[in-house]
């Protein structure tokens, strides 16, 4: 499964870019709105330090309009995937964009029957936000299992990008539900690496050799 970071953080993605781990980056207007930037320099940003598809999300509402501004986003850099709302338009101009030869995550995904329209007008990813369904009081992972099974029935190639991820089980739990990709918090990865027996075992290895007297480099 691939990993990408939900943030518009250049800061939270250069300290993770080395780990190797990250494979993209979504981000949407509120984490535009949060990092206080300029959309197209936060963008240009992310593009040149992580070389996987980024996300960057149209915030007009009216077909014409998106398709306009996600040309532009498009722009900005090759690996920029235009990121558009799951509504009547937004399914129109995903057709167009993708016609034209860009690739398309259409977001704000909370139901397999609209998955399956994102699929047929040939969005590149789906995201299902896992984390708002739960909050809702519905179960956010059975939509990932729905939606697997649907794009398995019918060899749709749209990959399924769990979003709306808010903790390590939801991320365990969204590999084993098949999902292509899973977008996080950095807080979420960082919490991924531990384990409290991690933390004990080492400490208990670290305690004997110690004991030893020995050093490995000598
Ligand atoms: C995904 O593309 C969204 O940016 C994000 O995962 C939404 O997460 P939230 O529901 O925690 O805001």
């Amino acid at each position: 499964m691939q990993i990408f970071l939900d943030t518009a953080e250049i800061d939270e993605l250069r300290a993770w870019a080395d780990t190797g781990l990250i494979d993209g980056v979504t981000t949407n207007p509120s984490l535009i709105a949060k990092s206080g930037r300029k959309i197209d320099e936060a963008i240009a940003e992310i593009c040149t330090l992580i070389l996987g598809p980024v996300s960057a999300e149209a915030v007009a509402t009216a077909k014409d309009e998106m398709i306009a501004e996600g040309r532009k986003l498009a722009a900005i850099a090759p690996n920029v995937v235009i990121k558009l709302p799951l509504t009547p338009d937004g399914l129109r101009a995903c057709r167009t964009l993708t016609e034209e030869g860009f690739k398309v995550n259409v977001t704000l995904c909370f139901s397999a029957a609209q998955a399956l329209l994102a699929a047929k007008s040939g969005a590149a990813y789906i995201s299902p936000f896992i984390g708002r369904l739960d909050d809702a009081g519905v179960d956010g992972m059975a939509l990932i299992h729905d939606i697997r099974a649907i794009y398995d029935n019918f060899a749709f190639e749209t990959e399924i990008l769990a979003a709306s991820i808010r903790t390590t089980a939801h991320l365990r739990d969204a590999a084993i539900a098949g999902a292509d990709c899973s977008t996080i918090p950095t807080k979420i990865l960082d919490a991924a690496y531990k384990h409290a027996l991690t933390d004990s075992g080492l400490k208990a290895f670290l305690d004997d050799w110690e004991k030893t007297g020995q050093s490995i480099l000598g």
